[in-house]
This record gives C-alpha cells, structure tokens and sequence, in this order.
C-alpha cells in the first residue's frame, strides 16, 4: 500500500485531503452499504480508508465525530424498524498484509499485552474463516427466534426478521443438542452472531436469471456485482416472498446477549466451545474452524486455506484469528470498538480494477459466439486475468463495455472472471459500443441470432475450424452416421493433431495418418478405418441428423427426408416449401435454409458424397394435394372454434400464407367477433371476406 508521507502536506493540502477523502468515503459507503450497488471495488474502498485512517491519527487535531473512520456501519434504511443491539456488535482489525506477518503481529501483540515472555508456551487461537456476507444477530428467547437485525452502524440495526426466517439453515426453534451429545440447556435469553451469505452457486444462478429476465424485457432487474451485494439485498427485501428466492445462507461465529450463568445461563471456558454448544443446538459452523497454537499454526491456516478458498462453496476474504480462551479474551479487553483478542487477516481481494483493451468475440464448441473483454494484465481473485466474458451482445451492451474503459473485473472460485462494470467516471476516450458481428469470426459464415435468444451463433457448422470437434462427434454419432468407437477422446486426438480438419477428412483416413498417434495400436487404427468404412453406407435421415443443423433433431430428420425422398430436394427447398414438413415450424425452416445458404457447408455435403457416403435416395413421398398454396390470408376477430395459432397452422400446413396486414395481395380476411380495421380495410380492397366455417371448407378442399 501505498501511503503518502503525511509530513509532505502543507496544512491547508492536508486539511484538503482529509475532506475530499471523507467525500469519497461517504459517497462509496453509502453506494456500498444502502444502496448495494459499489462503484468500486473493496480493495480501492479500503485503500482510501486506510488513508483517511493514516491522517487521521497523525493528526489527532483533524479527527471529527462524523468521519467515517468512526462508523463501523452505514445508517439504517429505514424502511425497517430499528433495533437497538443489547450488546455492540463491534468490527474487528484487519491485517491485509499477505505474508506471514499479519499472524505474527497478532501474536505477538496478543502475548504483549498478556505479558508473556517468549518462555511461555504458545497461545491457543481459534482459527476460523472470514465469511464475505453481512453481519447478523439472531435473537432467541426461551428457544424460539424472536428477531433478527442487521449490524447498521454497530449500536442500532435494522429488524429483517422477516427475511431471515426464509433462510433455512438458521433454526427457528432450538433443541438442546442431539442424543448422547451433553451439551448445555438452551438459556432464555441466547443471542447468536454470524455471517449471512450466499453460496457461489446459488449467485451464479441468480444471475443467469436476472440475464433471462432481462432478456425477456422486464424492467427494473438487474445483475449483482458478487455474491455479497446479492445477499445484501435479499435481506433487504421488503417483501420476504423474493428474500426467500435468493436461497441464502448462514454461519454462526459468536453470541450477542446471553443470560449469565447465575441467572442459569452456559458457563463457557472457551471460544472453540462456544462455537461447539452452537453446533449442537443447530447452528451451522463451518467445518474449518480449527484450534491451532503460537504464530506458526496461524500461518499455516492462512495459507492453507488461501490456497483451497477457490474450491470453498462459498467466498471467503479472509480468515479470523479469536483467542480461545474467554478468560484471556476478558483480559485483553477492547480498543475503542475493536476487541484486541480477535483479528482478521486477509486475502487478495477478489475483484480489481483494470482497462479495456480490446473486444473479442470467441466462438464456442457449438458455434456460440461469446464477446470477450481483453484487459490489461491484473492480480485478481490470485491469477493474473487478461480475458474476461462478456456473455453475449445484451449484457455487453447494458454493461456498456468499450474499449479503453476503467472496469472492476471480479474473479472468484473457478467461475470464469468477469466484468462486473464500468467505471463511467473514467471513461476518457469516445470509444464505440460494441456491437457483435454478424460473420462469424472464425470462419466467416453468417452469425443469427433467433428470436427469444440471447445469443448469436455461427451457422458454419460443418465447416466452422471452433466447431469441428464438435460437428465430428455429432456426426459419427451411433444414432446419426454412426461411425463406431470414434468418441469424444479420439476426436480430441485427431482434430487436435490436424489429421482431421473438416469431415470429409474422416473418410481419408489411411493407416499411415493413425500410426504415429498416441494410444492407437494398429488393432484400434484397422477397427476404426473399417468402421469409417462401414458408415459410408447410411440412411437420409441418419445423414440429415448428422449434419447438425440446429433445431433438426432425429424426428426432424426423418420427417425431412419423408417428404423430400432426397437430399438435393431438401437442399433446395425454400422455407416455404420446408414449412409444409410436419414438425418443421418456422424456426426450424429457417435454420434449414440458412445451413445450405451457407457454400461452405454445401460444400462439405458435397465432398462427403464424392468420398463414398451414399444412402438409398427414393421419390418424395406422396403428398397430399395443397389446397390453399399460392393463396395469402389475413385472420382477424376471434374465431368462435380455432385459436388465432392454430388457424394460421391450419393455413400454412395447407400451403397457405398468413399475413399481419391487408393489402391488395391478400386473397382472403378470415373474420371473427370484433374484427376491426382490418375488415374495414379489406372491405375498402374489395378483398374476399371469410368466416370460420369458410375457412374449414377451403381446408377440406371442397370450396
Ligand atoms: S467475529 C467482535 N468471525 O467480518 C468480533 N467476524 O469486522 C466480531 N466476519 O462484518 C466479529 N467472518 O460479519 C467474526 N468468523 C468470523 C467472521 C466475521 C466474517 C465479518 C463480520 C464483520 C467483519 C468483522
């Protein structure tokens, strides 16, 4: 950390600093802790704490009662009622020092002030994890959860009983232990504290959710920065039905009130104890906690667990260090509103704030193609981070992500790192917003989007070099081509040793090309050159499906190649034409149509039939006469029987057209009750006006 050296001020630049980083401090708290929507990460928001902190006890003569160094909270809401804590809920010291030294300092402190001498046995601590979540205290009486509160600013809180009741692993109602289990009698007054939170998990889906919802238009939903602001606002919640949708979580970590043991209350020797007895009467401790002894153990926490935090459910930023003796802790007492028994030694934060410096799009083993902020180089969450997803076109654009742009970029666990959001403050040049491509940026073919989806994709399936892997296995599938024994691993191997680049190059296989190959004896390489052989006599649906086409499933297929008889049929057909398919909607016909639009994948069919790959093409199947092609209706009102859909399914399987406007190409108006302009209008065209019944007949081929 980087501090500037206080005796460098002039006094009125000092009494400036002092100021505007209270300014600052205000502002970003109450982002943080009211609003729960941070502009900065917490490592920059601890920074200019740290500072203030710094000036602030060099210069006792500037400190004030409002500086926010003196709060350990943000003010209530106010929406809920205030709770007036019976005990403090105090903050505790934190060391953010990474190396061994934060334990050290503690302990060594700790003996100080103990008096020990360095031939004393070591200290006993409790060494737990620093839960990243929100400070809570659980109020029970005679067993039952009377309250729940918030920390606020430490003295009063905010009364959320209603919302952590929603949260199941904290207990409504104790009970005093489990069988064969001694543990103490559940006093009358018992208040526990601890750490709400949300698991990882639960975060990524709450906000694969937000994206949906978002999707689809809703007004007012948005992502979260982390799992911690999600919780926040879960406890926050007005109404408790949403509370209980955020599946939070709870650890407990100490006690609040609790009746003395002459009044009949638990007499506890120690911390570990303590955390135990909750246990035992319900509460969830995390498992790590642990009894370690002297400074070295307190290091060997730290790092073990800052080495396995990222395989922890659950985000953690620290852990904690509580001498475990009650009676040593009484002794050490408190600092102003710190208790000197207890410290919390931290970990690199987990979310940084870096620079833009390009937008990629990457396209997925299916042909999804992702957006991919490229970033200067930053330590974050424990790895250097260079790249970070975007998701897709909607969520780059409402994050507003361009280049050269100030981002926090969080990176947590093993989910992929992040750009949380833009700095807008520091936006500086007049950078574009991104707009994703419509080629895809492998292999040029054309990029769609579908209606109701979120993301586009390559429609270059067959040719496309990022979807290779994929279109092989697809195609070699024992329910498509079927090209036995060629699975997932040896696609791996082949693609990956460029032996295989499009599938026709499956069907030129030699023995030479297999035999350099890793874990392929010359048994495997003649069984899979003589199953590739076999493949090459296969079915028309069995190839339709092979192909991958996106939406031609097996059924698909089959219909497809029912009613087509060959493949240059369905090939050719416009979408029209494919839509009169039964199971094939306009969707479907689409995706058909834009697959062979594409040269590329014409191509691939192509060579795949000039290596050998045949099957038994027959006539088009019978059809039945088309009643109503080439005719072009508009369906108005309310039918007394058919549903709007359906009526237009009605039309369009019957050859027909269904349009949303009159015009003078309109042959029919189909109208129903309370048909409106449209009747007027056709009226006015002098176009054929049909109801129902008419309509019926039209299908039926006898008008
Ligand atoms: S003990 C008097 N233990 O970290 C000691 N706090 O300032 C009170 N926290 O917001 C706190 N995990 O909510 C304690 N194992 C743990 C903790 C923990 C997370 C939070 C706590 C408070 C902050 C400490």
């Amino acid at each position: 950390m980087t501090l500037v050296p206080v005796d460098l001020f002039t006094e009125t630049a000092l009494v400036e600093s002092v100021k505007s980083l209270r300014e600052q401090l205000q502002h970003h708290g109450h982002r943080y802790y009211v609003l729960d929507e941070p502009e900065i990460p917490d490592a920059e928001y601890d920074r200019l704490f740290a500072e203030l902190q710094a000036l602030e006890l060099a210069h006792p003569e500037l400190s004030s009662a409002d500086s926010p160094t003196r709060r350990v909270g943000g003010a209530p809401l106010g929406q809920f009622d205030s709770v007036r804590h019976a005990v403090p809920m105090l903050s505790i010291r934190t060391e953010t020092d990474t190396l061994a030294t934060g334990a050290e300092n503690f302990d060594a402190r700790v003996r100080r002030e103990l008096g020990l001498t360095p031939a004393d046995p070591p200290v006993e601590y409790v060494a737990e994890l620093k839960f990243d979540g929100l400070a809570m205290n659980l109020r029970y009486e005679n067993g039952v959860l009377v309250q729940a509160a918030t920390r606020g600013d430490g003295e009063i809180g905010e009364d959320v009983t209603q919302n952590i009741r929603t949260i199941r692993q904290i207990p409504l109602r104790l009970s005093a232990g489990t069988k064969g289990n001694a543990c103490p009698a559940i006093p009358p007054v018992l208040e526990v504290r601890g750490e709400v939170y949300m698991r990882r998990d639960e975060f990524e889906a709450l906000n694969e959710r937000q994206r949906e919802k978002m999707a689809l238009g809703a007004k007012g939903e948005k992502t979260f920065v982390n799992p911690r602001n999600a919780a926040a606002g879960g406890v926050r919640q007005l109404d408790p039905a949403i509370a209980a949708q955020r599946r939070l979580s709870f650890f407990a970590y100490g006690l609040g009130e609790v009746t003395a043991p002459a009044q009949g209350g638990p007499a506890f020797n120690t911390h570990f104890e303590l955390l135990m007895t909750l246990k035992a009467w319900g509460f969830p401790v995390a498992e790590q906690t642990k009894v370690v002894r002297g400074a070295a153990e307190l290091v060997a926490f730290h790092q073990y667990m800052g080495e396995t935090r990222d395989q922890l459910p659950y985000d953690i930023d620290g852990v904690v260090y509580k001498v475990n003796s009650l009676l040593l802790q009484r002794q050490l007492g408190f600092v102003t509103r710190e208790p000197r028994w207890a410290v919390a030694h931290k970990y690199p934060a987990q979310e940084q704030l870096t620079t833009v410096l390009g937008i990629d799009v990457q396209v997925g083993r299916t042909g999804k193609l992702t957006p991919v902020a490229k970033l200067a180089p930053v330590f974050v969450g424990g790895v250097t981070v260079t790249n970070a997803t975007l998701h897709n076109e909607d969520e780059a654009r409402r994050k507003d992500v361009r280049i050269g742009d100030t981002v926090i970029v969080r990176r947590a666990g093993d989910v992929i790192p992040e750009v949380v959001s833009v700095v807008l403050e520091k936006r500086l040049g007049q950078a574009e917003q991104f707009t994703m491509p419509r080629q895809c940026p492998v292999c040029g073919s054309a990029a769609v989007r579908e209606e109701g989806e979120a993301d586009y994709r390559c429609t270059g399936g067959l040719f496309c070099a990022a979807q290779r892997k994929e279109a092989i296995l697809h195609y070699a599938h024992r329910r498509a081509v079927e090209v036995d024994g060629l699975g997932d691993k040896l696609v791996e191997l082949l693609v990956d040793a460029n032996i295989i680049r499009t599938l026709p190059d499956l069907y030129r296989l030699g023995l030479t090309s297999l035999a350099g190959l890793d874990r392929m004896a010359d048994k495997s390489a003649n069984n899979l050159l003589e199953a590739i052989e076999t493949s090459k006599q296969t079915t028309l649906p069995r190839f339709m499906f092979g192909l991958g086409i996106r939406h031609v499933g097996e059924a698909t297929a089959k219909a497809l190649a029912r009613y087509f008889g060959n493949l240059d049929a369905i090939m050719s057909a416009s979408e029209d034409e494919l839509l009169a398919v039964d199971d094939v909607g306009p969707v479907v016909a689409k995706s058909i149509r834009t697959f062979f639009d594409q040269a590329h994948n014409r191509e691939v069919v192509e060579q795949l039939r000039a290596c050998g790959v045949t099957w038994e093409e027959g006539a088009p199947a019978e059809r039945a006469p088309q009643p109503l092609s080439g005719k072009t209706f508009v369906i108005t009102g309310t039918l007394p029987t058919l549903g709007r859909d359906e009526a237009k399914d009605k039309v369009e399987a019957a050859g027909g057209k269904v349009a949303g406007s009159v015009s003078k190409k309109t042959d029919y108006v189909v109208a129903g009750m309370e048909a409106g302009s449209k009747l007027t209008k056709a009226i006015e065209l002098g176009i054929k006006v049909i109801d129902e019944s008419q309509l019926l007949e039209l299908l039926n081929g006898s008008a």
